[in-house]
């Protein structure tokens, strides 16, 4: 596919003006301009949200004609070839990969919550290393972007992980691609650059560690609430349609808090609300028990809700030693 075809300006109706907001707005290809909503595309250029209704539906034929996208009556065949070319990312323990049904899938959101201390962080710079590694070894070859918006990655941690894989660490290191997002104006920014990454790079990896915190924390009381939940809406909605669009996998981080109105079983619920919770593809709950780790998969559409043990090691995430003779 050549770059002209994608160009902004290759559709009827963009001139150089309305390229320039578009621009602006960190939109730079057709195949950034279908990953919006029309009421963003609306808010960049200055225009109706039915001429940015339009405009988009312009960019997804362009992307139909060209193969990228799917239209919207489609054959199940079609389905089912775009599903074939689904990829897996090892985590780095076949108990959680098992659990995943072989590990984190590109095309998907795949949420990992759970309470501080349970894993998050660990899992998401595991899954820097694994998908670097070759495809027979559990990686898919590419590199990993990480928003960090809690000042968590640790370059040194990646090495060390690297490390006991035999890895290089430098040469891993330089293909994990690290964006610090201050607030969520700053993360919501962060992420519509990188559509135009993941063209170049070779990317199948955006982490978003977490992809929460900066909403609770910077909306609080009610009244903020429905603005807040509209924003989140919107930027998980942007996640999806770039895991889609680009056939890479996203991975997605977020705390929970406790229920006020559960009194039996556990009482934590993930941050969010139903924004995150329809949005995530597969929600893996990580809790705490002693040196192990569960992971359970919540609410998937097709995977028993069952659980897996795992531990954190010099590898990152691995097995227990107790089931890897298992596996031999
Ligand atoms: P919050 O972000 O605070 O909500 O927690 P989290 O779920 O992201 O937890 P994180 O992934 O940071 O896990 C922290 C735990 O990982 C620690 O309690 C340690 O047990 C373990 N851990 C962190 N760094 C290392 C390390 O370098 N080596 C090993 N073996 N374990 C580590
Ligand atoms: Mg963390």
């Amino acid at each position: 596919m050549s770059e002209e075809e994608l160009e902004l300006e290759s559709l009827d109706g963009v001139g150089p003006a309305t390229k320039q907001k578009l621009t602006d707005a960190g939109i730079y290809s057709i195949l950034d301009l279908v990953s919006r909503g029309p009421s963003e595309i609306a808010d960049a250029v200055n225009i109706d949200l039915s001429k940015a209704i339009d405009l988009i539906n312009k960019a997804r034929a362009r992307l139909v004609e060209l193969g990228r996208l799917e239209k919207e009556f489609v054959s199940a065949t079609e389905l089912y070839k775009k599903r074939q070319a689904i990829d897996r990312i090892s985590t780095g323990s076949k108990n959680l990969d098992d659990l995943l049904g072989g590990g984190i899938e590109t095309q998907a959101v795949t949420e990992f919550y759970g309470e501080y201390g349970s894993g998050k962080t660990q899992v998401c710079h595991t899954l820097c290393v694994k998908v670097q590694m070759p495809k027979g070894q559990g990686g898919l070859n590419s590199g990993a972007i990480y928003v960090d918006t809690e000042n968590t990655f640790r370059p040194e941690r990646i090495a060390e992980i690297a490390e006991n894989y035999d890895l290089e660490p430098e040469d891993i290191l330089s293909k994990i691609i690290v964006a610090k997002a201050y607030n969520s104006a700053h993360q919501e920014l962060i992420v519509r650059e990188v559509g135009r990454l993941v063209e170049k790079e070779k990317i199948k990896l955006l982490v978003v560690d977490s992809a929460v915190a900066h909403y609770r924390a910077e909306f609080l009381g009610r009244g903020t609430l429905a603005e807040r939940q509209q924003r989140l809406n919107r930027f998980m909605h942007n996640l999806l349609r770039i895991a889609e669009i680009h056939n890479l996998a996203v991975v997605v981080t977020n705390q929970v808090q406790a229920a006020p109105d559960v009194f039996f079983g556990d009482p934590s619920r993930p941050t969010g609300g139903h924004v995150v919770a329809h949005t995530s593809t597969y929600r893996i709950y990580l809790r705490k028990a002693g040196k192990n780790r569960i992971a359970r998969m919540m609410d998937s559409p097709y995977h028993p809700e069952r659980e897996a043990v795992f531990i954190l090691d010099e590898k990152g995430i691995d097995d227990p030693p107790e089931d890897i003779p298992k596996r031999k």
